[in-house]
């Protein structure tokens, strides 16, 4: 198994083979889970600590039962409540959570930038579950792994990302990924959407959906993200449905087997219609959610066999 690093921050520090040992390990945990058959021994006698600096239904909520599987200590810091509110600095939080010695720490926060930097600070193995607009690898890795089981492959497809590509880490940890995969990546948005310099990112890039979607194998939908816009980014919501809202006719331009995905939450009617959200026969959205279990569980594995090797490592060392 390859799978060399210390950290999960993102994307953009893992190989091609990196990837596909997580998606391989994945692979096997999402069986096992529809089996019903737990690995308690995997994460015995480690602690996970989830810092969510912002709010998270799946993603605190599929991190919490991925430990919980692997035989975790799992504990939920109330980050609302804590002492960040009183003042308390990044960086002294993971201090004193370092001081109590734990071996993953799941941290999601609105700072671009802020998980490598707390990341620095700690000595254990550090997961990012979303850092501003940066990076949020284990939605890319879940992405991944749905693709590749629906798609029996996971390299030479046409994928779409579409919508608030500007303020989105799912679109950029998924730009990385499949980039890193050898996929053929096409952006569309409104240019107001669409980040600075997205020409060196290596993508196709369209203004008009029906454009953008014509024979691709993938449709990814991405959040209006309201939280992060602070002026008029779209005309209106309504507008935007029209345009860039997905629909069965627009639906229609892609592969007649296209899936859909969207990482949620879902603001139905605004980036996507509801029937088609819901339609089994194109919609993956809850498989996502499923294999966001898994991709976990073998993120959180494979940084525990790398803690593990380190400390045992280190405790040799200090016997020579
Ligand atoms: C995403 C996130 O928080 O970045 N959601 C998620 O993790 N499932 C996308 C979003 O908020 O739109």
């Amino acid at each position: 198994m390859t799978f060399r690093a210390q950290h999960l921050l993102g994307i953009e520090k893992l190989a091609p083979d990196e990837i596909t040992t997580c998606l391989d390990l994945a692979d096997r945990y999402a069986e096992d889970n529809r089996k019903g058959r737990a690995h308690r021994d995997v994460l015995e006698g480690l602690t996970q600590i989830n810092m969510f600096f912002e709010a998270s239904t799946r993603t605190q909520a599929s991190f919490e039962i991925a430990g919980k599987r692997l035989g975790a200590d799992v504990m939920n810091m109330a980050m609302q409540s804590s002492s960040v509110k009183k003042g308390e600095t990044l960086i002294d939080t993971a201090l004193t959570l370092n001081a109590m010695r734990p071996d993953l720490l799941v941290v999601r926060h609105p700072n671009s930038g802020a998980v490598d930097l707390l990341a620095q600070k700690v000595t254990c193995a550090v997961l990012n579950a979303g850092d501003g607009r940066h990076e949020h690898p284990t939605q890319a890795l879940l992405d991944a792994l749905t693709i590749r089981r629906e798609k029996g492959r996971l390299h030479r497809l046409s994928i779409a990302i579409c919508g608030d590509i500007a303020h989105s880490r799912v679109a950029r940890s998924n730009i990385l990924l499949l980039g890193k995969m050898e996929n053929r990546v096409r952006l569309v948005g409104p240019p107001t959407l669409l980040p600075s310099g997205v020409q060196d990112f290596g993508v196709e890039v369209f203004h008009d959906m029906r454009e953008g979607l014509r024979d691709v194998d993938v449709v990814m939908m991405l959040r209006l993200q309201r939280e992060r816009m602070d002026g008029g980014f779209i005309p209106s919501e309504r507008e935007y449905f029209h345009r860039y809202g997905l629909d069965a006719e627009k639906l229609a331009c892609a592969r007649d087997d296209a899936i859909v995905m969207h990482p949620g939450p879902m603001n139905r009617g605004v980036e996507i219609d509801g029937t088609i959200a819901d339609d089994i026969n194109r919609s993956v959205i809850q498989e996502q959610v499923e294999m966001g279990v898994a991709v976990r569980m073998a993120a959180m594995d494979l940084l525990a066999r790398n803690l593990r090797a380190r400390r045992g490592a280190e405790a040799a060392g200090v016997m020579v």
